[in-house]
This record gives structure tokens, sequence and C-alpha cells, in this order.
């Protein structure tokens, strides 16, 4: 069983991209199961001083998560041409360690915009030593909707299909490896 884990890079109750982490989760293929880590408003701030033995005990269950996942999958809006500092902040914690070396990744996205934030992502988990996949392109067009058309828009058929084989070859992706 592969164990992957999602993380949203919106604290927002109402988060689109929350939404479509969830939706990965709910429609994980055989083989396959999808953890939501929502806990990027918890971590503290990253501070270099605070790694080794003195790790807080918040980041070190992130760690943790991403030491102990196949894969790590990624949905985050833009602010302001640039990815949002909670996002950025829990990969900082990352950063000087094992956990992301090697580790397979992909990015999903609920907004057909967000292309600085997108590809200054790609960058970071690039730089990081991930292993991007970036073969899946899953794109649900989130933007904007409201909580019940957002849950509507993951439910229909083509879109529930799109999520099931994105996760299906960022599985092969990783089984691959
Ligand atoms: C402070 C702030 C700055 C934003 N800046 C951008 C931007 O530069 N480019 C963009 O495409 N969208 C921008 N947006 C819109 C968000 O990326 C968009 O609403 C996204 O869907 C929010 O994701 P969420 O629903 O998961 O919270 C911004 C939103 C906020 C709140």
């Amino acid at each position: 069983m592969l164990n992957i884990i999602a993380i949203s890079g919106s604290l927002r109750v109402a988060s689109t991209n929350s939404a479509l982490v969830a939706a990965l989760a709910r429609n994980a293929p055989p083989g396959c199961q999808v953890t939501v880590y929502d806990r990027l408003g918890h971590l503290p701030i990253f501070n270099p001083d605070d790694e080794g033995e003195r790790t807080p005990p918040e980041a070190a269950l992130l760690i943790d998560a991403v030491t102990n996942a196949d894969g790590v999958i990624v949905s985050c809006p833009e602010y302001a041409h640039g990815v949002p500092g909670g996002l950025k902040n829990a990969l900082d914690w990352l950063v000087s360690r094992d956990a992301a070396v090697g580790k397979p990744a992909m990015l999903v996205h609920a907004s057909p915009r967000s292309l600085f934030a997108r590809s200054a992502l790609a960058e970071i988990i690039r730089t990081m030593s991930f292993a991007l996949y970036d073969g899946a392109e899953l794109e649900v067009g989130l933007l904007g909707k409201k909580a019940p058309e957002v849950a509507a828009i993951l439910a229909e058929a083509e879109n529930v299909l799109a999520v099931r084989k994105a996760l299906t070859t960022f599985a092969d992706f990783i089984r691959s490896r």
C-alpha cells in the first residue's frame, strides 16, 4: 500500500485547494492511501537555530510524516505572485534533512491562474531534491467558487476520473523508482 500525503497551501476554512486535496484522499485508487496533512498553521516559523535536538515537536511531526510517506502532493494558491508563507515555512523545515531527498512529489492545481506560484514551487521542490513528477497535470477550476459549488464540481464524474488518473499515474511513477 502506497502512503501518500497531500498538503494544501491554504489555511482558509473554505479553501478550494484544501477541497482538492480532500478529493484526492477520498478518491485514492486501490493500493494507494492519501492522508491530508493539515497542520501548516500550527508550525512555528522556521529558524535554523531550532534544528537537530532543538527541533520543535510540531516540525518533527511534519518531518516524520514526509519521511514515512512514499510521496507528497501539494495544492497551493498564489499570493502576490508567490508561494504563501505558510507552505514555504513548512518546506523550509524540510530543507536540511533527508526527508525530501528523492521523495516523489506532485503539484496539483485548483486555479487556472497562479502561474508564478506554480513555477516558483516547482523550482523550490526541485531545489530541495524532491523527485518532482510533472506528468499528471491535474487542474480543476475551482477559483472563486463557494463551498457547495466546489463540492459539486469535485463530484462530477469527469473530475473524479481526472483525480483518480492523476493519482494512478503518480503511483506508477513512485513504484517505478
Ligand atoms: C492575499 C492574496 C493574494 C493573492 N494573490 C494572487 C496572485 O498574485 N495571483 C493569483 O492568481 N491569485 C491570487 N490570489 C487569489 C488566490 O490565489 C485564489 O483565490 C486561490 O484560489 C485561493 O486558494 P484557496 O481557495 O485554497 O484559499 C490572491 C489571494 C489572496 C488572499
